[in-house]
């Protein structure tokens, strides 16, 4: 391991190692307005969202890195505590890069950006018209800490108002392919969080799981499973007991499912069809081939069924592949 203290580090060297670890961040496209009235407009990713009762979001306007100067956004801010916060879409990404452009005070970076300002309900900075997801807000507390270049100044900001596009809420949820978010990582990389970068996972919650340490040691020591698996295992209510897992074999033997073929060949085509019930098929008649790869196959089977879901079926299959024969 790299080990540092941070006291020991330039400050860009160390910035950079912060982007690349805690990523990736979400970006707040941050509407606010000049004493004057100009419209400021700045993408910030040092942002989240803390909390929903009362809805609290947070982003970090800090000091410029290259003297220490305050940026425009804190400025106004400062002056008004008033602010949109806006979710950046792919679509945009651009825009917004366009936006982090340093523009002197009386810029307006809508005009600059291309992006659209409409009239906000309850405060004076305007909305971006091409986000789908905007938060007119309240800055209730700025939070400093240093004052050299890039110390951060945490602006602390209550929700007052959420304007969501229709088209991306289904059933109270906005799914990720429909808000097609970015997120910031290190040095100029995005990352875009929709399609295949997505995935689903239950969080426990209040069920509590065997956890990893009352797995037997002939699946904690598989060269098969994976952490991701073990972990799923883990977050299990119950392991089944021996008859239970006896009676599953049992039936699954005599249920009858068409076109399947014993060979390892179709075994491994069933594995990339997620085909777990086929490969099981396979994997049984392999046990009573004594087949050397048997175990290897079951446990096979487990992790497809696992890694699509069916817990219960990898369960009792991984505790089959344990003691087969019995
Ligand atoms: C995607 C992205 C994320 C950024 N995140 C931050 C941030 O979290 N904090 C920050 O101070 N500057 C951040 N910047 C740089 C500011 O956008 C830039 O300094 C901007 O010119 C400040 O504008 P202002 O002076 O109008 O407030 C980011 C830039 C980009 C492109």
């Amino acid at each position: 391991m790299l080990n540092y203290l941070p006291k020991d580090l330039p400050v860009p060297k160390l910035h950079q190692l912060l982007l690349g670890g805690i990523g990736p961040r979400p970006i707040a496209l941050v509407s606010t307005i000049s004493e004057e009235g100009t419209l400021n407009l700045t993408p910030f990713s040092f942002f989240n969202c803390f909390g929903s009762n009362p809805p609290i979001v947070a982003f970090s306007p800090s000091r410029r890195g290259k003297d220490g100067s305050f940026k425009n956004t804190y400025l106004n801010l400062m002056n008004n505590k008033e602010c949109v916060v806006q979710s950046v879409t792919y679509s945009m990404v651009n825009q917004i890069n366009l936006a982090s452009t340093e523009f002197s005070a009386e810029i307006d970076e809508f005009v600059k950006s291309g992006l659209t300002p409409i009239e906000s309900d309850l405060v004076k900075p305007k909305r971006v018209k091409e986000s789908p997801f905007q938060m007119e807000c309240i800055m209730k507390e700025m939070r400093s800490f240093g004052e050299g270049g890039a110390s951060p100044n945490i602006a602390i900001c209550e929700v007052l108002k959420l304007h969501i596009a229709e088209d991306i809420v289904k059933d109270g949820v906005i799914h990720p392919d429909d808000i097609d978010l970015v997120g910031r990582m290190s040095a100029n990389y995005y990352s875009r969080a929709s399609g295949n970068s997505i995935f689903e996972l239950v969080q426990p919650k209040f069920e509590i799981g065997v956890g990893y340490e009352s797995l037997p040691d002939f699946i904690k020591e598989s060269h098969i499973y994976s952490a991701n698996n073990l972990g799923t295992f883990g977050t299990s209510k119950s392991i089944p007991d021996d008859s239970e897992v006896k009676k599953f074999i049992e039936v699954f033997e005599n249920k009858k499912i068409e076109n399947f073929e014993a060979s390892e060949e179709a075994f491994y085509r069933y594995q990339r069809h997620n085909d777990f019930q086929r490969m099981l098929k396979v994997a049984i008649i392999f046990v009573k081939e004594s087949h050397p790869k048997a175990k290897t196959y079951l446990e096979l089977t487990s992790q497809c069924a696992i890694e699509n879901n069916d817990t219960d079926f990898a369960w009792k299959v991984a505790l089959y592949a344990g003691n087969p024969k019995s």
